[in-house]
């Protein structure tokens, strides 16, 4: 749907690199609001709005997944809008509608209600009018038992961010195009890093701030750090704002996984002791001692029940997922821990023969998720009668107050249906009708869990576009060595001589490919 009468943004002339968000998927708000005890809408059947949705790739993956629901994104930007739906006409979808239009004309009688909203990296980019309007819709437009998810950046941690920005803004004013603004506003940050014989504090913050800017593509530094609005706020100043518009805080979209081991005893105590306190004190507390810089908020209407403690008896009716790898096997283990180590690093060790068994089997079984019954099943045809030490031998309760301590610790991820993807490599590897459609259309990649995927080069984008579930892996073999001979063909002018060793090499990576594929969420049935 296109509004003829809207001016150009900054946003069709420099296009935003389109991302996806796990934490906006509807299967994550279900969850974080169904642990705080509401009852949030079926999530194959329910309704969701996206304010600022760019070239909707978020929203359009997340329709895909879920036919049965119904999506809408808004978006000042007609290029962007229009991108968004030159996909959703190629995969033929009805369950998505995009509109180029002005969040501050967004009317409830022309869309309806809603029972998730969405505004991911809009709110603190905006003018106030418009965020005010972001929290009204959050209000107007929400179900009794919805859930709104807004992110901002926050302070403390952007007061370093602003120290960089003002400085890049002042420096970059009188450079032209994306890319010469975003190389000068780097080499300040870099000049200023490197200035002193001895670094001391001021240009450590340089450092971490050049750290930050280097991984950042340059549209992205252009309409984030470059942007003449980019106003992060405190955590309370947010929830002040939702509040005089009638909302509750529920919780945040992403499960704290704060390391504990950064803090000394003393402090851990200390924040032990908060935990009496109001939820909004202790949370802003928490951003004080973290140095948070960007929140995702969720939030509900006022007079919506939250339960004021955990609810404990709803872990089994969830579904749990794990990407880390077990180091060694629980049945071999004996009295010693088996430590798991996360893809991002993270460490966690597990002595307990039961949950050690329980998250082993977990983890074997990414990037599916599994049942409360799966889990208990599994643990008790592997560790009969090794029940909680000195306890009930109740292997059920043992598992669910694991579960619930691992997912606050952000060890597991709890969902409250599990997504629809392979754990293993069928003989026809095949991935998903979206993902061969991004493919065509050049746009980004997203998997099966809702994250993009990264194709470093020209054979690994060809390597996807041959998973369409007709080729075994012979046929992906060959179809491989003739791309790679092709491709040397034209980069050498001639076609090279037959290498014997090539096909049992090529072999080897086409299956090491596949498996990590599957773990990347790429694969489907
Ligand atoms: C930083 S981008 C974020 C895009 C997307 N949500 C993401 O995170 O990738 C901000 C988006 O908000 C949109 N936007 C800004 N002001 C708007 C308004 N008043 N009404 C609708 N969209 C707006 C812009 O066009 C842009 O696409």
């Amino acid at each position: 749907m296109q509004a003829p009468d809207l001016p150009a943004t900054p946003y069709d002339e420099v296009p935003y690199p389109s991302g996806l968000f796990p934490q906006t998927h509807p299967n994550r708000l279900a969850t974080a609001a169904y642990l705080r005890g509401m009852s949030p809408a079926p999530i194959d059947r329910c309704r969701v709005l996206e304010l600022g949705c760019g070239s909707a790739n978020n929203l359009v993956s997340m329709a895909f997944q879920h036919p049965g629901s119904e999506f809408v994104g808004v978006d000042l930007g007609q290029v962007p809008i229009a991108s968004g739906e030159a996909i959703i006409a190629e995969l033929k979808m009805h369950n998505v509608t995009l509109k180029a239009m002005d969040i501050c004309d967004l009317n409830p009688d022309e869309f309806g209600t809603f029972d998730f909203i969405i505004a991911h990296g809009v709110y603190s980019w905006v003018p106030q009018r418009v965020r005010e309007r972001i929290l009204e819709i959050s209000r107007e437009l929400l179900n009794q038992q919805g859930i709104a998810y807004i992110s901002y950046n926050a302070y403390p941690g952007c007061h370093f961010r602003d120290l960089v920005r003002h400085m890049m803004c002042f420096h970059t004013q009188k450079f032209e195009g994306v890319d010469e603004k975003a190389t000068q506003a780097r080499a300040l940050i870099k000049f200023v890093a490197e200035s002193r014989i001895k670094p001391d504090y001021y240009t450590e913050a340089f450092r971490s701030q050049l750290a930050r800017l280097e991984k950042y593509q340059a549209e992205s530094l252009y309409h984030d750090d470059l942007s003449p609005s980019a106003q992060p706020f405190y955590f309370h100043e947010f929830i002040e704002a939702a509040e005089r518009h009638d909302l509750k805080y529920v919780g945040e979209a992403v499960q704290d996984a704060s390391d504990q081991a950064l803090f000394t005893d003393e402090t851990l105590r200390r924040m032990a002791e908060l935990e009496a306190a109001d939820e909004i004190v202790r949370e802003q507390y928490k951003d004080f001692l973290c140095g948070t810089g960007f929140h995702q908020t969720l939030l509900c209407r006022k007079e919506t029940q939250l339960s004021a403690t955990f609810p404990d008896e709803r872990i089994p009716e969830l579904f749990a997922e794990c990407d880390s790898v077990a180091m060694s096997d629980p049945k071999q283990a004996g009295a010693a821990p088996v430590e798991f180590k996360s893809p991002r690093g993270g460490k966690v060790e597990i002595t307990h023969p039961v949950w050690r068994t329980g998250l082993s089997y977990i983890c074997s079984q990414w990037p599916c998720s599994v049942s409360f019954e799966q889990i208990l099943n599994h643990v008790k045809q592997t560790e009969p009668g090794k029940s909680v030490e000195g306890g009930s031998g109740n292997e059920a309760a043992t598992i669910a107050s694991a579960l619930k301590q691992s997912y606050l610790a952000g060890v597991v991820s709890l969902r409250i249906r599990p997504p629809d993807v392979m754990n293993r490599v069928s003989e026809r590897p095949a991935i998903s009708p979206l993902a061969q459609a991004q493919l065509r259309l050049g746009t980004s990649i997203s998997t099966q869990l809702h994250r993009s995927m990264k194709l470093p080069d020209a054979a690994s984008k060809h390597f996807l576009s041959l998973l369409d579930g007709t080729r075994d892996l012979d046929a992906l073999t060959a179809e491989m060595i003739a791309f790679i001979t092709s491709a040397r063909a034209e980069t050498e002018g001639e076609r090279p001589a037959e290498d014997a060793g090539i096909e049992a090499g090529v072999k080897e990576r086409v299956k090491n490919n596949l498996v990590s594929l599957m773990r990347s969420g790429m694969l489907v049935a």
